[in-house]
Parts: C-alpha cells; sequence; structure tokens
C-alpha cells in the first residue's frame, strides 16, 4: 500500500514530465490587455493567435456594455439557487427561446458550462441497456459522458463511415439483444484537427440504422452556415441532428451552452441532467449578455465573412509556402512540424521572444512523438497584415528547424538568434 499523495507527489497528472519547463511560460501562460490580436504576454507586446474568439466578439463595445450594464443591475449573484428550484427568470426563458428560434429546433435548455453539460447529458440519455456509438477523436466531455455510461459502448475511427457503419451493426444487434436505443455523438468541427464532422454521411445512416445523433458543435456555432447557425446548417442537415450542443465559450467569447432538440427531450434533460438541477443556474449578466452577442451574431454577417477571409489567407499562404496543413474550410489552423518536444518548447519561444507571436503549441500525448503542431486560430478581429507577419515568422521558424537550430539544448532560443 502507498499513501495516496506520495503517489501523486512523484506523478503529478500526464504533463508532469513537462514541468521542469518556466512556469507560466508554456503551461498556464498568462495573457494580458484587452482581448483580441494584440496583447501583452510575459511584459512583450505579442500577435496573438490562440483565442476561440472567432467573431472577435469579447471586446465589440456594445457586448462591453451590455455585460457591464447587467453586472450593475443585477450583480454576479443573480438568480440565487439552481433552475429547478429559484434560479429561474424572464431572461434564461428569452435565452432559449431566442437560440432556439435562430438554430432552428423546438426548444433550447441553457447550461453553465459546455464540458458539464455535454457528460451531464449523455449520462441523462442513456441507461445500461443503451449503446453509444462515438468518434476516436471526440472532445474529453463526451469521453467523460462516455465513460459515464453503464452500458456497451463503441468508438468508430474519426469520420470514417465505413468503420461508423460496422460498429452501428454490432450496436444494433446488442440492442436488439438488450432492448435499448442507440445514441451516436460526434462533433461538428473537430476543434484541433479542424476536421468538419461529416455529419452529412451519418444522417444519411439513419436511413438504415435507427439512431438517435447527438452533434457537439462548439466550433461551428457562429462560424459555419450561411447565417452561422452551425455544421448541421452548412452541410444542410440540421433537422436531422437530434440534439444539438454548442458552448457560449467559442464564437460567443463568453460562458455557458446549450442543448437543443425536440421539445419533449429537452423537457426530460430538465429534469434530468445533474449537472443542471444540482448546481447554481447561470448568472444574470452571462444570460443577458450571450443575448447581446446572438443579437450581433444575427446582424453582422460580415464578422462571419471576415473570419473567413483571414481563415482563408491563412490557409492558402501556408500552402503557397509549402507547409504541412490540414486541408479544412473551418477556423482552426493546425501546421504541422517534424520533431521533439525540446524542439518545440525551442520554436514556441523562439516565435514568442524574437518574432512577438503567440501561439498554441501542441505537444505528445495530443499528437504524435515526432510530431509540432502549432494550432493557428484566425479571428475577425485579425488582418491580413497579421497574416503576413506570421506567415514570414512561421518561414523563418521553418528554415530554422531544418538546419538543425532547434535541436540544440532545450530553451536556447530565448536568446537572440
Ligand atoms: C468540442 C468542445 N466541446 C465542449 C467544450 C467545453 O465547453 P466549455 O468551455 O463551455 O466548458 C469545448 C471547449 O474546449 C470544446 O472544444
Amino acid at each position: 500500500m502507498v499513501d495516496l499523495f506520495d503517489k501523486l507527489r512523484m506523478e503529478e497528472g500526464p504533463l508532469a514530465k513537462y514541468s521542469h519547463l518556466p512556469d507560466d511560460y508554456f503551461f498556464f501562460p498568462k495573457l494580458e490587455g484587452e482581448i483580441g490580436p494584440r496583447m501583452k504576454f510575459n511584459g512583450k507586446n505579442v500577435l496573438n493567435w490562440s483565442l476561440n474568439n472567432y467573431l472577435g466578439l469579447a471586446n465589440h463595445p456594445e457586448v462591453r456594455k451590455a455585460d457591464a450594464e447587467a453586472t450593475a443591475t443585477y450583480g454576479l449573484a443573480a438568480p440565487m439557487g439552481a433552475r429547478m428550484m429559484s434560479g429561474n427568470s424572464v431572461h434564461h426563458i428569452e435565452l432559449e427561446k431566442q437560440l432556439a428560434a435562430f438554430i432552428k429546433k423546438e426548444d433550447v435548455m441553457l447550461l453553465n458550462y459546455g464540458y458539464q453539460g455535454v457528460f451531464s447529458i449523455i449520462d441523462a440519455l442513456v441507461s445500461r441497456k443503451d449503446v453509444i456509438v462515438y468518434d476516436a477523436e471526440s472532445h474529453a466531455c463526451i469521453i467523460d459522458g462516455v465513460r459515464l455510461h453503464m452500458g456497451k459502448r463503441f468508438v468508430y475511427a474519426h469520420n470514417n463511415l465505413e468503420n461508423l457503419e460496422k460498429q452501428l451493426q454490432r450496436a444494433t444487434k446488442l440492442a436488439n439483444e438488450t432492448g435499448g436505443g442507440i445514441l451516436v455523438i460526434t462533433e461538428g468541427v473537430f476543434g484541433m484537427s479542424g476536421n468538419m464532422g461529416d455529419l452529412k454521411g451519418v444522417v444519411e445512416l439513419k436511413k438504415k440504422y435507427n439512431f438517435r445523433l447527438l452533434v457537439d458543435d462548439a466550433h461551428g456555432f457562429g462560424t459555419m452556415g450561411p447565417t452561422g447557425a452551425g455544421v448541421g446548417e452548412e452541410q444542410g442537415v440540421q433537422d436531422e441532428i437530434d440534439l444539438y450542443f454548442s458552448t457560449f465559450a467559442k464564437s460567443m467569447a463568453s460562458i455557458g451552452a446549450f442543448v437543443a432538440g425536440e421539445k419533449k427531450i429537452v423537457k426530460y434533460l430538465r429534469y434530468s441532467v445533474r449537472s443542471q438541477i444540482y448546481a447554481k443556474s447561470l448568472p444574470m449578466p452571462l444570460v443577458i449578455g450571450a443575448l447581446k452577442r446572438l443579437e450581433l451574431l444575427k446582424k453582422h454577417p460580415e464578422f462571419r465573412t471576415d473570419l473567413k477571409k483571414i481563415m482563408a489567407a491563412m490557409k492558402t499562404g501556408l500552402k503557397e509556402r509549402g507547409f504541412m496543413i490540414n486541408p479544412t474550410q473551418t477556423p482552426p489552423t493546425p501546421v504541422l512540424f517534424k520533431g521533439g518536444v525540446g524542439e518545440a518548447a525551442n520554436m514556441s519561444m523562439d516565435l514568442r521572444e524574437n518574432y512577438g507571436i503567440f501561439c498554441s503549441v501542441v505537444i505528445y500525448p495530443v499528437v504524435p512523438k515526432d510530431v509540432i503542431m502549432f494550432r493557428i486560430i484566425p479571428t475577425a478581429s485579425h488582418s491580413m497584415a497579421d497574416v503576413e507577419e506570421t506567415l514570414n515568422a512561421f518561414s523563418a521558424l521553418k528554415s530554422k528547424l531544418d538546419d538543425g537550430f532547434y535541436r540544440k539544448e532545450e530553451l536556447v532560443a530565448v536568446t537572440k538568434s
């Protein structure tokens, strides 16, 4: 037997092997100043490509005003208590109504957080007899929801319809035996790769198999589809998505989330989603702030057009310069390099310190051991000059990487090159 804390002190979690790297630099960095493309990091001005503020709403003057006024009027405490008991309000109901109308679903239920919302929705939807079939590259909140499930689950290879069909055959056989149902879960836009979920293909399988579809469209809401209603709208299959989920943490630049679908099922969820029933209601300023954001999202399609312009320029520029990127049509733009963790740290530091660019770097175990992934998040607030500056910096980094510059001792790049 061991003392639990002794064991944890030795392990410190899956990322502990990188804990010798400077505190607050690679992990838990502090970006300061007004949210936007130009912020301060480590005392220096940086061009920032790491926030999911896709439409640039975070710092929109009308958003700031609505947030401030709602906070002055209600404070952060209201409404007190869980929604079901004492925490309901006309604003919560209004936001649900407006969201439902916007994404063309019968009803919407607000959630305090996306992460807890998703795993709790999954928990509420299925019982021991039911079967879950989910995409292999699903977000951690989906995986946690699947972990809570007491019955069987089958994972299908990422976006692979052939493999999904195979898993659906297994699931159908099992559900026929248990008398349960099938829940398929995927994402609208996969946040790491930028791949769009093949919702059209998944929906097509409904003709052959009996299942219900839950889509987490955290990165698609506001960015995809002719009106910004998400990937279901983009692919013309919004009606076939049985439960549509999104968070307010990306395009809406806030906190909170929602799930949408058929009235009776949403009602069932209101009485069953444990992370909402047993938690305090979403604070009023966040609800009123979300109403303002939704109004702006609908009123200003040019935010989405601007985002797409920056996104296209970045993707085209990277491709023309020979970078390895995923050929996607969604905002997240990962750029891949061959190299180890030491090189990743050096490159990232060089980019920040010598080129003044802040961009999240993703390393093993999220990507394979010899892959370095810089994840560029274009937003409507970026300019074409920002794109050009970044392309030039990445070209310089690539030459240095190819020359072995970053293979020197770890963290040498901070000294001016
Ligand atoms: C696909 C996906 N689902 C859910 C979440 C969680 O949302 P929230 O930040 O509102 O908890 C995220 C956020 O990273 C996400 O990318």
